[in-house]
């Protein structure tokens, strides 16, 4: 066989592609924004289940006044701009909107239209969550997502909502990680209302698909009657990158392909896929298989087992299964927007250097084919979370939880500048290691 010899010029030009850098473009009118969720920065949500799972909790968790964001909203706009975001992405605290079933605020209605009309004038296109862990304290009492009642209360809310501000919005997220939520509510025993049984949370994951094939009716619908443009309209699922230490072992494939489909696909088969108008992918784990421990249910080893780089809350920083979620993503053939990625830490430089890591991904995935419409870093702000408390830092802005006052992390600028050049720039890849020239 003959050898031929790769050319000298050929092997320097490979060499220089891989240690310089090229800045990384993405596609016009890509949305850059942040996320948050309401219970974890408005403050004084007393009308839901968690503010009185807080009240009994032996960790005295309290949200309390939280970011004050509910009545600091406009300043948060204002930060927004100064990230240069053209998206962001809030939830609607359904309590707020019906303290009392049946009977809706109009304060609170008037609160969210504000809202939506001051991102208007900022030109930031508002992705609205109707449903992020919490609920009515009313409806937890009725037996909350266990009881096929809740379908039609959250139907009812999501009519009234859509009729009353659907011209100031088109990207709708009805429910946050269904399997998420009903993972520590009902199976880990760890949110409101604190169970720990599996029967419940099947039934309660069936009345959530049930709620979203619904709700996506109900909004459709009622933009059609109203003539408005067609909204879009979907989930944000917790989509998991999945890795086997037995790369030729059948169970463990096995193993990987069931988890696969519970975290990533199950949610999208029970909803009917057609209730999808985009694929919403929120990414923050990496599981790595090793061995299976089913008496301890224990399946996945552990991050900090073997020094591996984590966020402040034990989860391992994986920028690569980033790209892998989002080519798994890509059968669906629906546009999809990231509505949730981050890293909760009190170190700047390494905030920043995983933000690039997973932009980078990302649009690496994009050349790859997989329509990406936006990304949604979590979050805006340092905010409540969960049963955690108030320690783990996410925010692009740091937030001093007396005064409420807000200041602009480095990563914060460095977010700016990637979303108003729409790039990642070689001032950018140098946080990777990429060498100028
Ligand atoms: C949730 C957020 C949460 C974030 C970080 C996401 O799963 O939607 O509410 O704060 O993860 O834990």
């Amino acid at each position: 066989m003959v050898k031929v010899k790769t050319p000298k010029i050929i092997i320097k030009s490979r060499q220089s592609r891989l240690r310089h850098y090229k800045a990384m473009k993405f596609p016009r009118g890509f949305l850059w924004g942040t996320a948050t969720s309401a219970h974890q920065i408005e403050g004084q949500n007393f009308h839901n289940d968690w503010w009185q799972w807080e009240k009994k909790s032996k960790a005295r968790l309290d949200s309390g006044q939280a970011c004050n964001s509910y009545n600091l909203c406009k300043e948060d706009i204002a930060l927004m701009k100064k990230l240069n975001q053209n998206a962001y992405r809030f939830s609607i605290e359904w309590s707020r909107l019906e303290p009392k079933p049946g009977q809706f605020d109009y304060n609170a209605v008037k609160h969210y239209r504000e809202l939506l009309i001051e991102l208007k004038k900022n030109d930031i296109a508002p992705v609205v969550t109707l449903h992020h862990f919490t609920n009515p304290d009313w409806l937890a009492k009725l037996g909350g997502w266990t009881q096929k009642s809740a379908i039609f209360y959250f139907c009812r809310y999501v009519s009234f909502i859509t009729e009353e501000l659907g011209n100031l919005a088109s990207i709708w997220v009805t429910i946050n990680e269904p399997l998420v939520y009903v993972t520590q509510s009902y199976l880990n025993g760890v949110w409101p209302p604190g169970k720990t049984n599996y029967w419940l949370a099947f039934k309660a994951y069936k009345n959530l698909a049930a709620a979203h094939r619904r709700a996506y009716k109900i909004i459709h619908h009622c933009y059609r009657r109203q003539s408005w443009h067609e909204p879009q309209v979907g989930v944000a699922n917790n989509c998991v990158s999945l890795y086997s230490y037995k790369i030729h072992s059948l169970s463990s494939w096995f193993f990987i392909l069931i988890s696969d489909f519970v975290w990533n696909h199950s949610f999208f088969k029970i909803s009917g896929l057609r209730h999808h108008d985009f694929i919403g992918v929120n990414y923050y784990f990496h599981y790595r298989l090793k061995d299976f421990h089913f008496r301890t249910f224990r399946f996945f080893t552990e991050a900090y087992n073997e020094h591996r780089d984590m966020s402040q809350v034990g989860w391992e920083i994986y920028p690569q299964g980033m790209f892998d979620v989002l080519i798994d993503m890509r059968k669906y053939k629906r546009p999809i927007y990231i509505i949730e990625n981050g890293v909760a830490t009190n170190d700047e430089y390494k905030r920043s250097r995983y933000l690039v890591a997973f932009i980078k991904e990302i649009y690496h995935a994009i050349l790859s084919g997989v329509k990406i419409k936006g990304y949604f870093y979590w979050s805006l702000l340092d905010n409540f979370e969960w049963e955690k408390g108030f320690a783990p830092r996410f925010g692009l802005v740091k937030v001093n939880f007396k005064k409420f006052s807000r200041s602009i992390k480095s990563s914060g600028r460095l977010y700016a500048d990637i979303a108003k050049n729409n790039c990642l720039s070689a001032k950018e890849l140098k946080y990777l290691g990429y060498q100028k020239k």
